[in-house]
């Protein structure tokens, strides 16, 4: 059985929890309640094999500590999470994915794993972030691109079972 660490990034009210939550449980929590910092396990069969993930739900209002550099160092694969109704928190993927590639140490060890999620596609009335802009960010750092609702259940499970196939990949 292969254990992986999965690390969800991106700002605050993005969806973080609501996706991992969703994955994790099957579950949908409407009402707002800001992580401090949550860690959930889940084994999971992708391609007739096992997996024990670890999946780190972190605080998007947080700055980036000491704490959450260890975490990216320990960390096999990124979930990096913009609403597609917040154009700012679109633009602040690229501190993250900046720290993921510095801590990570990229240009010795190529690309990391990483799913980019453009989420809460369900409020399309709303969105201000069109689908173009995350599918040209995510030629720009070679990883996968899904729109996801973390309400509708869409694209969720993808989410995970991609970044794990990557890992393996690797
Ligand atoms: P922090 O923990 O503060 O960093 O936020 P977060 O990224 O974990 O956001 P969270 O999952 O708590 O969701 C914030 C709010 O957005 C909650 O009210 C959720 O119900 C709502 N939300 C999350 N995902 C979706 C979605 O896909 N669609 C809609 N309509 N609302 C969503
Ligand atoms: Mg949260």
């Amino acid at each position: 059985i292969s254990e992986y660490k999965l690390c969800v990034f991106g700002s605050g009210g993005v969806g973080k929890s609501c996706l991992t939550m969703q994955f994790v449980q099957g579950i949908f929590m409407p009402k707002y309640d800001p992580t401090i910092e949550d860690v959930y396990k889940k084994t999971v069969e992708i391609d007739g094999k096992q997996y024990s993930l670890e999946i780190l739900d972190t605080a998007g209002t947080e700055e980036f500590s000491a704490m959450r550099d260890l975490y990216v160092k320990n960390g096999h694969g990124f979930v990096l999470v913009y609403s597609i109704t917040s154009q700012a928190t679109f633009n602040d993927l690229d501190e993250f994915y900046d720290r993921i590639i510095r801590i990570k140490d990229i240009e010795i060890h190529g690309q990391p794993a990483l799913v980019l999620v453009g989420n809460k596609s369900d409020l399309e009335d709303e969105r201000v972030v069109g689908r173009q802009s995350g599918q040209e960010l995510a030629r720009r750092w070679k990883c996968t691109f899904l729109e996801t609702s973390a309400k509708n259940l869409l694209n969720v499970n993808e989410i995970f079972c991609d970044l794990v196939r990557q890992i393996d990949r690797a």
